[in-house]
């Protein structure tokens, strides 16, 4: 049976209207950690123009797998094996969206996203990133402060990441925030532009 997440389905549609705006033309979008597949098959069906490269460590790639095969989209590949912790490969793309995964991964996975992205991004591009955020310290909302609990009770390298943090991070690479999105239940959206060394 297909793996299903709820989340997805629940913050596709909101997601969507911010691609629609800065995913806007004939885009390669390599999406990190793409989990069950259900946002590949979304965006790639309602974005037509886009072509869609699924990635995720290799215990989703089956479920991913089901997604893609059901849907038969012909602008959707992968999965790619790419872990954050480590190099990727040369990849050609001209934007990156990554989901719900900053506060899953630890804060090397992080640091090796962000290293990885800022390596196959070219000046211009954007990198999406959608979850939950704090800025200086502070959580946007209590519910917000209870997730992070809970995800550092079960994994301490886990927790939901500071947004000052990330732009220290993201400038290494050249890539600064040029917007943040405010989602529903509490969810932002930041889009980190890549700009000339
Ligand atoms: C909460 S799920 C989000 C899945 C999907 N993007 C969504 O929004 O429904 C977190 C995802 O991050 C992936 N992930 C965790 N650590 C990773 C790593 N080191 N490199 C790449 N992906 C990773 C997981 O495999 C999982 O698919």
């Amino acid at each position: 049976m297909k793996p299903f997440a709820e989340s997805s389905e629940q913050n596709k549609e909101p997601i969507l209207d911010i691609l629609k705006i800065e995913f806007e033309g004939r885009l390669r979008v390599l999406e990190v950690g793409s989990g069950t597949g259900q946002h590949a098959v979304y965006f790639a069906e309602k974005l037509p123009r886009l072509h869609w490269t699924c990635s995720d460590l290799e215990e989703n790639h089956a479920g991913i797998r089901m997604w893609l095969n059901e849907a038969g989209h012909d602008n959707i590949a992968g999965p790619l094996l790419l872990d954050a912790r480590e190099d990727w490969p040369p990849l050609a793309f001209d934007a990156v969206f990554s989901a719900n995964t900053f506060h899953i991964m630890s804060w090397a996975g992080v640091q090796g996203m962000v290293r990885n992205t800022g390596k196959i991004l070219s000046p211009g591009s954007k990198f999406c990133l959608y979850g939950p955020f704090m800025y200086d310290g502070k959580h946007t909302a209590e519910s917000n402060a209870h997730f992070d609990s809970c995800l550092k009770n079960h994994d301490p390298l886990s927790g939901v990441r500071d947004v000052s943090e990330l732009r220290t991070l993201m400038q290494q690479q050249n890539m600064e925030l040029a917007r943040d999105y405010e989602m529903p239940v509490n969810n932002r959206i930041l889009i980190w532009e890549k700009h000339d060394g």
